[in-house]
């Protein structure tokens, strides 16, 4: 069992000694360590279960910061960093040599952001190294957005969770990368490509080819134990047999009366309220020991391209 708290000073003096905590962002919770200690970086690794390939994000208190760890801030990330920081957008930039390379998985570049939760901010301010922190989950798993979520999955190997209340946005962070100079973006997140295609214009996503450009693009994620089908319309999956079958979509449907468990997204249509609901649906509907989750996509605009994205990889 993790202590579950609101002491910033303590969570401080966890993360000077080389502990790990776990911490409320915005998007989900992270597991968060020494960002440039490659001992608390290793920890990371290890409690998680994550191949080391599969680099961090360097979670800091301000854009100000940028510079100690980067060594280019190209003027269109400055635009975004403006628009949206702190907020749900990573930048991968090319990296300083403060940055270990167990960070950044050997990559010459470094994942960077400003989460918009107080109390992570606070305690940011409080320390003088940068956060390392993945989704605060076993790989491959499903990111917490509670503390109840981070106890069930790491509870048993970390000390402490900062409890910062439920995760507003529920999904992760867009991630863009200067990487090659021009701005692509990576993975799809709690910004979506229009916002972000608002402040710099239009932007390539690499998220879909074949190469794996950032990890957690990787196919197989985010997923629940129980098998979850990914349908265009629920209709397409009315032959149950002896199945408990679940519904996971954005409203409730007129005739599916015949679904152990339908679980709606946003009644009201609100794929903001979709996202943020996403992980929580899935955590909840993973306990009803039901033999399929049939998930209905999201409308194909703004953040239910973001919310289909987590979809089809928790398909696998
Ligand atoms: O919202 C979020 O981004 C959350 C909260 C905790 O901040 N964090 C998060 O971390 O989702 P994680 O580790 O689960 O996902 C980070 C993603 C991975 O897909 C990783 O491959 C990618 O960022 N990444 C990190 N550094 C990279 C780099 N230098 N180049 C390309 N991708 C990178
Ligand atoms: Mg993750």
């Amino acid at each position: 069992m993790a202590d579950i708290g609101t002491d910033i000073a303590r969570a401080a003096e966890m993360l000077q000694n080389g502990e790990l905590v776990a911490i409320p962002t915005e998007t989900v919770y992270g597991l968060a360590g020494n960002g440039l200690s490659a001992e608390a970086i290793a920890k990371i690794y290890s409690t998680k279960g994550r191949p080391g390939h599969n680099p961090l994000i360097l979670h800091i208190s301000g854009s100000e910061k940028v510079q100690l760890y980067a060594s280019e801030f190209p003027p269109e990330a400055r635009q975004l960093a403006g628009a949206f920081w702190p907020g749900p957008l990573t930048l991968v930039l090319p990296k300083l040599d403060i940055v270990p390379d167990a960070a950044t998985g050997g990559l010459d570049t470094v994942a960077l952001r400003v989460p918009a939760h107080p109390l992570t901010l606070s305690l940011l301010n409080l320390l003088p190294f940068p956060l390392a922190a993945p989704s605060a989950n076993l790989s491959n798993q499903v990111s917490p957005v509670t503390p109840a979520h981070v106890e069930e999955q790491l509870g048993e190997k970390i000390g402490y969770i900062l409890d910062g209340g439920r995760c507003d946005r529920g999904i992760e962070s867009a991630i863009v990368s200067f990487a090659s100079g021009k701005p692509e973006l990576l993975r799809l997140g709690s910004l979506s490509r229009e916002d972000i295609e608002q402040v710099i214009g239009p932007i390539e996503f690499k998220g879909k080819s074949g190469a794996v450009h950032a990890p957690g693009m990787m196919k197989k994620h985010y997923s629940p134990q129980t098998p979850l089908l990914l349908v265009d319309h629920w209709k397409e999956f009315s032959d149950f047999g002896e199945d408990r079958v679940g519904l996971l979509c954005l409203r409730t449907p007129s005739g599916g009366q015949s679904f152990e468990k339908i679980y709606a997204l946003s009644e009201a249509g609100d794929l903001a309220e979709a996202a943020h609901n996403l992980y929580t649906a899935l955590v909840e509907m993973d306990k009803m020991g039901l033999d399929v989750i049939v998930a209905e996509k999201m409308p194909e605009r703004g953040l239910g391209n973001s919310v289909n994205d987590r979809l089809e990889r928790a398909a696998g």
